[in-house]
C-alpha cells in the first residue's frame, strides 16, 4: 500500500514523534510505503506531497512542530474540496489510505470524508486534551510542563514586587492546562471555562493571599466567564470552522483585581510557546506509540476509527466516540484543586 500522512490543526508537540512511529513500523514491520501530505487537509485538496520514507524520519522523535506542516484548513470548501474531489486526489497520487493527525476539527472531517467511502484512520492530537474517548493526547504533557515554568518564574518576579500575577494558558473550552499546571505551580486560583466565577470571589482569594503578604498568581484559561459574561472573551474573529478564537481574559481581569483590592496586577498571557519546542519524553513516547497503533489500524483496514489512549494500552475507537463531546474538567477534579485557593 502507498498511505499518505497528514497533520491538520493546530501544530502540537509530538506530532513528528506520531509521524516517526507510523512511518518505521510501517516501513520495517508491514513492508508498506508512505507519502507526506504537505498542510493538513490543503495538501490533500491541492495534491502537494513530499517524500516520507525511513530515512526521511530520522531523529524526529524529539523535534517539536510538524515536518509536514499544517493548516485549518476545511477540506469540504473550495472548488477541489469534498470527498469526490479528494478520493480523484488521493487516486491521482495512487494513495490506498490515508492517516489524519488532528483535533476535533480534523477528525470531524475524517469522519465525514469515511463515511463518503474513503479509507482514513486517525490520530487524536490536541495539546488542550479536551478530545473524549482518550485518556490523555499527546502535547498536552509539553503544554502543562511550558505553562508550570512560566508560573513559577512569574512567581518569582510578582513576589519581588507583592504583585497579583494573572498568567492565561490556552486550552479552547476546557480547563485541563489550567488545572494542572496551576496546581503543579501551587497557584493561588485556578479559572476555567467550567466553573464560572464571580469577580468578588476572584478578588477575594487575590485579596487573602495579600493579606497575609503573599503576591497572588491566579491562573486562568483562555475559554474562562465570569459569571456575568455571556461567551468567552474573544477579539480575534473566528477561524477556519467558524469557531471564536480565544484568548486576552487575563487583560480583562488584571485591571480589575488591581482596582477592587488595590494589589498591583499584571496580566501575561502565554499563547503559542505552549505550543512550541521539543515535546516530553511522556509525550515522545505516547506520540509514538499511537503512530505505530495507527499503521497496524490501516493493515487491519479499521477505516473511520482513531487510535487512543485508555489507561496505559493503546486501543482502537470509531471517530464518533471522540467526536461526542468535549472532555471537561470533572467537579471532583476542581473541587479538590480549589482547596487550596486563596
Ligand atoms: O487547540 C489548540 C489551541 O492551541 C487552543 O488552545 C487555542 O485556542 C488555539 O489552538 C489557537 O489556535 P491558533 O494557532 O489558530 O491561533
Amino acid at each position: 500500500m502507498r498511505i499518505g500522512v497528514l497533520t491538520s490543526g493546530g501544530d502540537c508537540p509530538g506530532l513528528n514523534a506520531v509521524i516517526r512511529g507510523a512511518v518505521l513500523k510501517g516501513t520495517r514491520i508491514h513492508n508498506q510505503e508512505f507519502v507526506g501530505i504537505r498542510d493538513g487537509w490543503k495538501g490533500l485538496v491541492e495534491g502537494l506531497t513530499m517524500p516520507l520514507d525511513r530515512h526521511s524520519v530520522r531523529g524526529l522523535g524529539k523535534q517539536g512542530g510538524t515536518v509536514l506542516g499544517t493548516s485549518r484548513t476545511n477540506p469540504f470548501e473550495g472548488p477541489h474540496g469534498g470527498p469526490d474531489n479528494i478520493q480523484a486526489t488521493m487516486d491521482r497520487l495512487g494513495l490506498n489510505a490515508l492517516i489524519a493527525i488532528g483535533g476535533e476539527g480534523t477528525l470531524a472531517a475524517a469522519k465525514r470524508l469515511t463515511d463518503a467511502g474513503l479509507k482514513i484512520v486517525g490520530v487524536p492530537k490536541t495539546i488542550d486534551n479536551d478530545l473524549d474517548a482518550t485518556d490523555y493526547s499527546f502535547g498536552f504533557d509539553t503544554a502543562v510542563e511550558i505553562a508550570t515554568e512560566a508560573i513559577d518564574r512569574l512567581r518569582t518576579t510578582g513576589e519581588s514586587h507583592r504583585r497579583c500575577m494573572v498568567v492565561e494558558v490556552m486550552g479552547r473550552h476546557v480547563g485541563w492546562i489550567a488545572l494542572h499546571a496551576g496546581m503543579a505551580a501551587g497557584a493561588h486560583a485556578i479559572l476555567i471555562p467550567e466553573q464560572p466565577q464571580s469577580i468578588d470571589q476572584i478578588c477575594a482569594w487575590a485579596k487573602s493571599v495579600g493579606d497575609r503578604g503573599r503576591a497572588p498568581v491566579l491562573v486562568v484559561s483562555e475559554g474562562f466567564t465570569l459569571d456575568t459574561m455571556e461567551s468567552a472573551h474573544s477579539e480575534k474573529g473566528l477561524d477556519a470552522f467558524n469557531r471564536p478564537r480565544l484568548g486576552g481574559i487575563a487583560d480583562v481581569l488584571a485591571p480589575i483585581i488591581e482596582e477592587r483590592t488595590g494589589i498591583e496586577s499584571r496580566a501575561t498571557v502565554l499563547g503559542h510557546l505552549q505550543r512550541g519546542g521539543v515535546p516530553s519524553a511522556y509525550d515522545r513516547v505516547l506520540a509514538t506509540r499511537l503512530g505505530m497503533a495507527a499503521i497496524d489500524s490501516v493493515m487491519k483496514k479499521e477505516w473511520g476509527t482513531m487510535v487512543a489512549l485508555r489507561g496505559t494500552d493503546i486501543v482502537n475507537v470509531p471517530f464518533e466516540d471522540a467526536l461526542g463531546g468535549l472532555k471537561t474538567v470533572p467537579q471532583e477534579r476542581y473541587d479538590e484543586a480549589a482547596i487550596l485557593f486563596g
